[in-house]
This record gives C-alpha cells, structure tokens and sequence, in this order.
C-alpha cells in the first residue's frame, strides 16, 4: 500500500518534517529545492532533439515565493506573469524585461504601459487590448512584442474550474473565427507593435497526451496560416503551461519523453524541419506541485456513528484546493506509516461546513499533538491562501541537498493581519498595530 506519493524526495522523510515542525511551528509548507529542479532539468533534456529550441517560462502564479522563483530562474526558466505585481518581482530576481511573458485576459493600462517601458512581451488576449497596447507604446515612443493568445476550443479533460482552451471561456482570440488573423494583420501592419508569437493555454492538470497534440497541431496550422496570408514566419508556438502531476496513487503522470516526441513530432511534420519556430511552455505545477508539503498538527480527534473527524491546525484559507477544484491531496500521518480501522475526513480549523481537507481517507487514529503531512501542496497552496477567519498565514520552509534548510517566508504574525488597516481619526485612539 502506498502511503506517499513523493518517493525519492525529502518531503517523505517523516524524520525531517517532524524536526521541522518542531523548530518553525505548523502549519508549515516545506519544498524540496532539489526535486523542484530536477523537474526543470527533466522537462527541458526532454527536448534537446528539437531543432528549433524550446523555452520554459515558469507560471509563478503557482508557487511565487521569491526563493522558489530563482531556482527555477537559475535553472534557465523564463518568467510567466499575470499581473504587474509578478512581472516587479520577477524583476526584483533580476529577470530582464524582455525576458518576461505578461500574460491575462484583463490587463490594466499600468500594466501595458510597464510592459512597453520594460520590454515585456505582451500575449494579447483581445483586439481591444491591442489597440490600447498600440496606443501606449505609439505615446512612449517605444515599439513593443506582442504575441497572440488564442483560443482552440479544446477539451483539455480536466476541472471545469481549470480548463480554459475551450469556446466559453474569457480566454484568448477565437482560432475559429477571424479574430486572431485580425489581430495579426493590425500588429503586422503597425510600426508600434512586432508580433513575434501564438500562445494557447488550454487548462491545468492534464494528464492525457491528446489535448497537447490538439492544440499543437492547431497553433501549427495558425502558423501556416499567418504565413499565407501575411507572408511572416512566427518565431515562437507556445503551448502554454498545464501537464498535471500525481496527487493520487492511481494517477499517472505524462512523461516529458513522450510529451517531446508527440510535440515535436506534430509540429515538425507541420512546419518541416528547417527554419522552425522556437517551442515554449509556460509549466507551473509540474515543477513545484509535488515539491511541496504542508505540515499540519492534529488539535484534536473525534468520532461520531457517522463520520470521524480528524481536526487540524489549518483550514480552506491556507489549502483551498479540494474545496475550489474537489481536488484530492494524499494524506498522511506523519511518522505513522500504518494504516488504521477507521475512516477519518480531516477538518480544517475554519467555521464552514465545506473545510474539510480530505475526505473518507483511511488512517491510522493519531492523538493530538501528531503530525499530518497533506502533499502535493507546492502549487496553488499557499498562493491561494487568505488570512481569512484571522489565522496568520503559515511560513515556509526550503530544504536543498543533505541538510540545508532555509526559513524563506517567516510565520505571519497578528500585526500582519493588521497591516493594511487604518484608524478613523474620530474614533479615539488607534488599536495596536493599526494605523491612525
Ligand atoms: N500559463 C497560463 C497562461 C496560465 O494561466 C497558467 C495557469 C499556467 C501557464 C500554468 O499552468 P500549470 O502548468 O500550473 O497547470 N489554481 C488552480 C490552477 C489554476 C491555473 C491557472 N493558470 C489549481 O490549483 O488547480
């Protein structure tokens, strides 16, 4: 019976979570520094056969702690950013702009103008955006890159909640009408704007190899397409981010091998194999969802005739994932490798019947003051978490080689929950931690 998902990593070696905890406190998210770059180096040999180069931009919407951000910099990823705030901290990491992909269906005109002044590419997501875009980089005098996201109406197989390749979405320049030509034509004939690329993000967490082809063969006909019609060669075909990671023991990953050969298969048989356009992909949770873990205490146990609760330190607010997606992380006691008689939910810490963690597992019955390990818990974890029902927010912890452990975000505090508020000079005196 497997009783962790993350064999090979120091995120099973219960010894280690437990120092730990003991010495940071819980909850705690602990990474593993190592796996998060072999992830990257695995991806990326994957693809040395490729003649045109491929290029990965991590996602770091999926795990932006600064520290988590530079491994993977260092490693040779490129920066995926979503807001101006992603795009200043890349930059903060050294990252030069013209380095970083700025990518969202609602830029504001800050942001498009922070791109223009920093050389960020710019994946536009409408014409409207783009006229906008013009607009700025004509008023800066500074002519800018864009590339096109588009959108191929494709199943990608996953939550409805992460799938965003398919025609109801808010995402992207329909590939099925003319739209995205469109906004080719108006960028290609501009001498604000240099189209360099197409981009197609279809979801998140894919375990199946179709919808990559699928969307690869259709960027590939875009490609043929603009050529066509435009007579310009695109340098780049983005494939966006997505290949999902085992969170379950039945679960089984897509490996880069056969992502690779599929790929460039396809696009090489499209494209032929001169004078091919570089590959990107933009990989959040591939390379930090399964470096990760959080390490919660139990508070307490109890067990009614129709369901038993295992009651944690830690809540929706700091692990949102089963209850936004459903989605279902592996649990396990930490030094308690058995399995027990009783099947157990594990509750969260906040006021709302929907916080539970996981759901029917089997477990071997702890006490309080025992350790709980919730994997899988490297991406959209504590990016997603609030300080919602007033609990600080959890520290995090990075662990590289034998022994090194590094403190890379300290524990939140109760003034931090105050940090932003400010007191109405007529009500007296300003509470401690707050503002006046
Ligand atoms: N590129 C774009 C434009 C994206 O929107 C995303 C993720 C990625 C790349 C990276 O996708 P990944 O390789 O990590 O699947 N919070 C959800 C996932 C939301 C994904 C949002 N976009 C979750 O916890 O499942």
């Amino acid at each position: 019976m497997l009783t962790t998902i993350e064999s090979g990593s120091c995120l099973r070696d219960d010894g280690l979570l437990a120092q730990l905890a003991d010495r940071f406190g819980t909850p705690l998210f602990v990474y593993d520094g190592d796996r998060i770059v072999q992830r990257f180096e695995s991806l990326a040999t994957a693809f040395d056969g490729y003649a045109g180069g491929v290029r990965f931009h991590y996602a770091l919407k999926a795990n932006t702690n600064l520290a988590v951000v530079k491994l993977l910099l260092a490693a040779g990823a490129h920066p995926e950013c979503i807001s101006g705030g992603e795009v200043e901290l890349a930059k903060r990491l050294g990252a030069a702009g013209s380095d970083i992909l700025l990518t969202s269906s609602s830029k504001s005109p800050a942001e498009l103008e922070l791109a223009c002044r920093d050389d960020v590419l710019v994946n536009v997501d409408s014409l409207d955006e783009l006229q906008q875009l013009e607009a700025i980089a004509r008023r800066l005098d500074r002519p800018v890159r864009v590339s096109f996201r588009v959108n191929p109406d494709v199943d990608p197989q996953t939550h409805r909640h992460i799938a965003t390749g398919h025609k109801l979405t808010k995402f992207g320049l329909l590939l099925e009408d003319a739209h995205y030509l469109e906004g080719f034509k108006i960028a290609h004939k501009s001498e604000w704007l240099r189209p360099v690329g197409i981009q197609a993000h279809i979801g998140s967490q894919i375990m199946t190899l179709e919808p990559f082809e699928r969307n690869a063969r259709l960027l590939c006909a875009a490609f043929l397409e603009l050529e066509a019609e435009l007579g310009f060669r695109l340098e780049f075909i983005d494939l966006g981010g997505g290949i999902g990671i085992r969170y379950q023991p039945q679960h089984v990953e897509l490996q880069p091998s056969d992502i690779a050969s599929a790929v460039c298969g396809i696009v090489t048989s499209a494209l032929g194999q001169t004078r091919l356009p570089q590959l990107w992909f933009e990989p959040g949770r591939y390379f930090v969802g399964g470096s990760g873990v959080l390490v919660a205490r139990v508070h307490s146990v109890k067990h009614t005739p129709f369901r038993n609760f295992i009651n944690v330190d830690t809540g929706f607010n700091q692990f949102l994932r089963p209850l936004l997606y459903e989605a279902h992380h592996h649990v396990r006691m930490i030094g308690n490798a058995g399995l027990g008689e009783q099947r157990y939910d594990v509750a969260g810490n906040i006021c709302e019947t929907g916080d539970i963690l996981a759901e029917d597992r089997e477990l071997p019955t702890p006490v309080a003051g025992d350790l709980v390990a919730l994997e899988g818990a490297g991406a959209y974890c504590y990016a997603l978490a609030s300080e919602y029902n007033s609990f600080p927010l959890p520290a995090e912890v990075l662990v590289r080689g034998d022994s090194q452990v590094d403190l890379i975000r300290r524990r939140g505090t109760i003034d931090d929950l105050l940090r932003a508020q400010q007191w109405p000079s007529d009500f007296g005196e300003a509470p401690s931690g707050v503002e006046a």
